[in-house]
This record gives C-alpha cells, structure tokens and sequence, in this order.
C-alpha cells in the first residue's frame, strides 16, 4: 500500500472532505478525533521528564496537544510516512499563534513505522493513533517489533484505532465512511491485536478502553502494550501471560517489583471481572457480604485514596490519618452507592486507577520507600512500602481471594 503518497494528494486537494480531515488532525480537531487522549497525561500520570514517541503523527495535533498538556521538557518526535502530513505539521508549528513556550516542538521525522530510523530503548512513551488500519499482519507485526525495540525497559505502548463491530453491514458502511480519502487494509478488534502484540514480543498487553471518542462515531479498539522492566521476563502460567524477575540477573529497583506485583494482582481483577457472568457478577461475597460487584468496585475505589497515601508518604506531605470505624462507615456509603455498579464502569476504574497506582509506585526511591507516618489511629506508623504490600496489594489480593471463592 502506498498510504503515504495517498495522504500527500489527499491532504493537496481542495474538496469539503479533505478540508475536514485536515482539520480533525489540526491541534482543534483533537478534541473531537482524539478525545479521551486529552486525559492521558493524568491518567497515565505522564512526567515532564518522559521521552515520547508518536507513530504515525499526522499533522503532530496530538503530539502538541500532550508535549502542552503534559509539560514535557524535550519535545516531543513524531514519525509518519506522509511528507504533506509533516509539511501541514512543521508549517502549524511555524505560526506566530502558535504557543512561544517551547513545548509544542515537535520532532518531525519522516520514516516508516515498521521500519523505525531510530536508537534502541529511547521512549518512556509510545503511542499511536488511527494507524494499524493501514498495514497488513506482516507490516503490524514489524512496526510492533520496532515500536518495543525503541521503547527503554518498563515503558508503555499506547495505540487506538477504529474497531470491526459484528454487523457486516455496519462494517462495509465504516469502512466507506473511513475511506473517503484514503482506503486502508483492515480493522482488527482487541484480541487479534493482543494476539499480534504477544507475538512481536511485549510482556504484557491489556486493553485501554479508551473513552470517549467524539468523530466520527465509529468505536475505537484500545491497548497498551509493556515491555519488561530490566531483570524481568513474561510467562505463561496457567493460560494467563505473568512477569516474574529472571534468575540470575539483578532484580529491577524495590519499586519497580512493587509495581510489578501490583500490575499483576490488577490484571487478574481485572480477567477475574471480565470472565464474571451477570449472575456471578450479582453473587454475595460471604467474606464482606456484599455482591461481586460491590467488593471489585470496592477495590477501584481505594485505588486513589491509597495512591495519594502513598505519594503523601513519599514526599514528606502531610498524611490523613484514618480511623477504622472512618473506614467502616465509607465501606457501608459506597456498598449502598454502588450496589448496582456495572462491569464496565468497574473495568475502568481497574484500568485507570490501577496504572496511576503502578506509576505512584514506581516513582518511588528506596528512601521514599522507607519513609514512615502515622496512618491508622492506634496502629503502629507505617512505611509506604507497608502501605504498598498491606494496603494496595495486599486489600486487592484479598478480596481477590473473596471474589474467586463466590464465583
Ligand atoms: C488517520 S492518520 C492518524 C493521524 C493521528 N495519529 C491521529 O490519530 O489523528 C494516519 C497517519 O498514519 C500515517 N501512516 C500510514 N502508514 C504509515 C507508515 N507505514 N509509517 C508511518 N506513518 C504511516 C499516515 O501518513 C497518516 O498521517
């Protein structure tokens, strides 16, 4: 396919479509295009510090829209194979309207994403948006390679694109609609994606489930791909794909392993609630006696409340002390609260929250780590790596436990 000289012409033309696209892919158009990725940098708790990578950058609208929202420090570099989508870009950046402060210049580079001119292990974070649709099994499988060959050791891999629906006809009517300029070799839903991810070698994959997207309305597929921290390697167990530290090799920082526990006590929430049935979903825990539902959403809802425990921890800040009957009472509010919570709600709270904790965690020194306050009125103060093991890891494994022994 020569997606890149069809963008050249396309982006040339002067009907009302081209002008359309051109400007869903300006900085404006983000916001109708791109939605939910107005929140990455919150959510995936993006530091100003981070190297990032957009693959297939178009216009650089996002890149720009992240290097603002995120405060990054070095600019971003966006890659796309299309030298009219880098000239709209670099001209958008050459604007005297254009922000002064230093963060939307983006690096433009043109290349190839399945051929990548760039170093090894550069990236703290990938991403990619509307891009996979272009290649076919062979082009994803190599741009994969080379996206997880030039991400550092424990980044992320951030990719969306439009998503097949089950109707057929649903299917050829997107597909018309998505090809109006240029047409594109095939879209592929999460579990193809995860398969090919698996396949080109990231450690571990869950989906994103990003929300919302504005335009045009066609759902979106969404995944985040890791690769391993240093000294540490995935495996199979039991049908589900685990990190584990290597024998022999030095075992990534104490923080990092905390987040690695975590990451994987999280994904097994998060396959546990997935495969739950409406019936099981509806089951009482005998443990807390509330539903299914309930104690996964009990568990999303200490996600934020541990996570800023544990950076008040480890910054020295002021720490909110609890009280076990505190405790106890916003149980019983939230039991009654969410008594009806759904699935999906639940699943993102895992996902959302859950990365926000690992990154919290991993963020860590060891002294940070050691550092100790008073959490629990009448308990003995605890460290924040107590906190991590008792409280983050340990409160999710357990009623884990009390979930897997009701359904
Ligand atoms: C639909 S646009 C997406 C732009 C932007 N990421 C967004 O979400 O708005 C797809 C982009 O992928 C680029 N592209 C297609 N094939 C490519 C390849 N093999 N290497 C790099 N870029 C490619 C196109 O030139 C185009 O700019």
């Amino acid at each position: 396919m020569n997606t890149h000289k069809d963008y050249d012409a396309w982006m040339a033309e002067t009907g009302p479509v081209a002008a359309a696209m051109r400007f869903a892919m300006s900085v404006p158009g983000q916001i109708l295009v791109n939605t939910a990725a107005f929140r990455l940098p919150e959510e995936l708790r993006i530091e100003s510090t981070w190297s990032v990578l957009d693959v297939g950058c178009g216009r650089a609208g996002l890149a720009r829209v992240l290097a603002h929202r995120a405060s990054l420090e070095q600019p971003p570099v966006g890659v796309d194979a299309s030298r009219g989508m880098l000239l709209m870009g670099s001209r958008d950046q050459a604007r005297p309207s254009a922000p002064a402060d230093g963060t939307n210049n983006v690096r433009l580079v043109q290349g190839d994403a399945t051929a990548l001119s760039l170093g090894d292990n550069l990236f703290n974070f990938v991403y990619s948006g509307h891009t996979f649709k272009y290649f076919n099994d062979e082009q994803l499988w190599h741009c994969l390679v080379e996206v997880r060959r030039v991400m550092k050791p424990g980044s992320l891999f951030l990719a969306w694109e439009f998503a097949p629906t089950t109707s057929p006809l649903l299917d050829r009517w997107n597909r018309f609609v998505l090809e109006a300029g240029v047409p594109f070799e095939r879209l592929r839903g999460y579990r193809e994606l995860r398969r090919m991810a698996y396949d080109a070698g990231f450690d571990w994959v869950q989906s994103a489930n990003l929300r919302p997207f504005l335009l045009p309305p066609i759902p979106r597929v969404s995944l985040i791909m890791g690769k391993a921290p240093e000294g540490w390697r995935s495996t199979i167990v039991e049908g589900r794909r685990v990190m584990e530290p290597m024998e022999g090799l030095t075992v990534a920082g104490r923080a990092e392993t905390l987040a690695a526990k975590f990451m994987a006590v999280n994904d097994d929430v998060i396959a546990t609630v997935e495969a739950a049935s409406d019936e099981q979903w509806r089951a009482t825990c005998a443990d807390e006696g509330w539903t299914v539902g309930v104690v996964a959403h009990h568990i999303v809802e200490g996600y934020p409340l541990i996570t800023g425990l544990i950076q008040a921890l480890g910054s020295g800040a002021d720490v909110p002390s609890w009280t076990l009957d505190k405790i106890d009472q916003s149980n019983k509010e939230h039991a009654t609260k969410f008594a009806s919570v759904t699935k999906a709600e639940t699943l993102k709270g895992l996902r959302s929250g859950g990365m926000a904790a690992a990154n919290a965690v991993r963020r860590l020194t060891d002294d940070q780590l050691d550092r100790r306050a008073d959490v629990l009125a009448g308990a003995p103060a605890m460290t924040a790596n107590e906190v991590i093991e008792n409280s983050l890891i340990g409160s999710a494994t357990g009623h884990l436990a009390s979930i897997k022994k009701s359904i």
